[in-house]
Parts: C-alpha cells; structure tokens; sequence
C-alpha cells in the first residue's frame, strides 16, 4: 500500500510575509500523515522559517532545486548539506523549468538525485514530454529515457523511497491538465521501466505523481488511478484553501 503524496510547489511565489500568512492558515488543519504526506517547496529563503513553523503539523518542507556538490565556488547555489541542516526534507530535482530554462541535463539531475540521497533527502524526481513529443507519439520513449538516466546507479531500496513527478509540459500552468487516463497509461509505463531496471519490488514501492494544472476540482480523477500515488502542485498550491482541498481530496 503506497501512501499517498502531495506536494505543492510554489516556484517563484509569495514574499516571506505571505508565506508565513500561508502556514498559519493551513497548519491545524492538515490531514493526518498516516492519510497523507504533505510536502511544501518553497523557495530556498523561506526554508528555515517554513520548517520551524510547520515541524508539528504534519507538514515536511522541500527545496524546488539545490547543487550535488556539498560546498565550493558556485556562487548563487545551495547544497544539499546545506538544506539537510536546518530540516529539509525533500527536494524537487530536474523540473522541466529547470531543465529548460536553466540546461539542467539527464546527467546533471542523475548527479543531484545521487547526491541528495548521501545527504538524508528524498528526491521528487520530474519527467515528462514537451507538446511535440506528446504530439508525436513520443511520450513513453521521452520518460523512459529520463527516468532511466535519471535513477542511474541507485540502490533498489534508494528507487523504492523516492517519488517520481510525471508531468507533461504542455499541462503545467495552462489550465489544460492530462487526462486521467492519459496521466494513468504514462505512470503504468514508469512502473515497467523501475521494474525492468531494478526490480518488480522498487516497481511496487516507488511512488509516482501525476503534476500539470492540477486543482482541486479534479484531483480526484487522477487519485483514482492505480499507478497515481499523490500530485505535484503548482498554481493550486498557492492558496492555503485550495492546498487543504487538495490534501483532504488525497486523503
Ligand atoms: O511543479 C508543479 C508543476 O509544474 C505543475 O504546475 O499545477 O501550476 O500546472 P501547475
């Protein structure tokens, strides 16, 4: 039985007030993590305040990126030590914003999930297909591909802990979500992948979610599907009503 997972990811929103507004709304009223796990990815200025806020409430705060490298020259980065210290307890690695506006490659998000693993953090791993992949026919190739490199040179018992973020480009911020059969098809093909590279136990333990225009109107839908383990959220997990929707729909 996986349990279900949902994390918000606030990209580039909120200043440090609003998000302090955000928690105070929402904590109390977050379900119980025997129902659901609740993550929020907030950027790297509010983790240390959001961790302290939440720690009591059921709620684990994640990084949206972070450098596979504990320390060194690379102005602007945070390192993964870094965020295992004061209390972070996941990071989204190779978003597909990251990996278009920013050149992140297969190799360098197969370095980041290696790395976060040395330091005690799960890893919500992204994939997914642009609207010419989707169009083409290409998407189950596309995935395969990420997650293949993505997952390179983990343990079984490192792949069944993680979470894998499926979620097409063309769905995220333009309202247009996948459907649930078409998001449900993609993450059963994930499963065969995890199972024909490392086993049919890490295929069964891996948790996989479904991101791109999710809300609370039809979340539902996607929790409904056998291989849909939680949601990645982005829009939707701005407003502390909506966020409690989604995490009370989940649950
Ligand atoms: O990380 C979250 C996704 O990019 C989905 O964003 O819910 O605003 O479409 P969205």
């Amino acid at each position: 039985m996986r349990k279900p997972i949902i994390a918000g990811n606030w990209k580039m929103h909120k200043t440090m007030e609003e998000a302090v507004d955000f928690t105070e709304k929402v904590k109390g009223m977050v379900p119980s993590s025997a129902q659901v796990e609740t993550v929020i990815c907030a950027p790297f200025l509010f983790l240390d305040r959001l961790v302290n806020d939440v720690k009591r409430y059921n709620v684990k705060v994640g990084a949206q990126t972070m450098h596979y490298e504990e320390q060194g020259a690379y102005t602007g980065e945070v390192s993964p030590a870094a965020l295992k210290g004061i209390g972070v307890s996941h990071v989204i690695l190779g978003h597909s914003e990251r990996r278009e506006l920013y050149n992140e490659t297969d190799e360098a998000v197969n370095k980041k999930v290696l790395s976060a693993f040395q330091y005690g953090l799960t890893p919500i791993v992204c994939v997914g297909e642009t609207l010419e992949q989707w169009e083409n026919g290409e998407t189950n190739e596309h995935v395969k591909s990420q997650v293949t490199k993505a997952l390179q040179g983990l343990s079984e018992d490192q792949v069944k802990s993680l979470v894998i973020a499926y979620e097409p480009i063309w769905a995220i911020g333009t309202g247009k979500s996948s459907t649930a059969d078409g998001a449900e098809e993609v993450c059963g093909h994930i499963r065969q992948v995890i199972e024909s590279n490392f086993s049919k136990g890490a295929a069964d333990a891996v948790r996989i979610q479904y991101g791109g225009s999710v809300k609370p109107e039809n979340i539902r839908e996607f929790m409904n599907c056998p291989n849909i383990d939680g949601a990645l959220v982005g829009g939707a997990s701005l407003d502390p009503d909506s966020f409690l929707k989604l995490l009370e729909a989940s649950a």
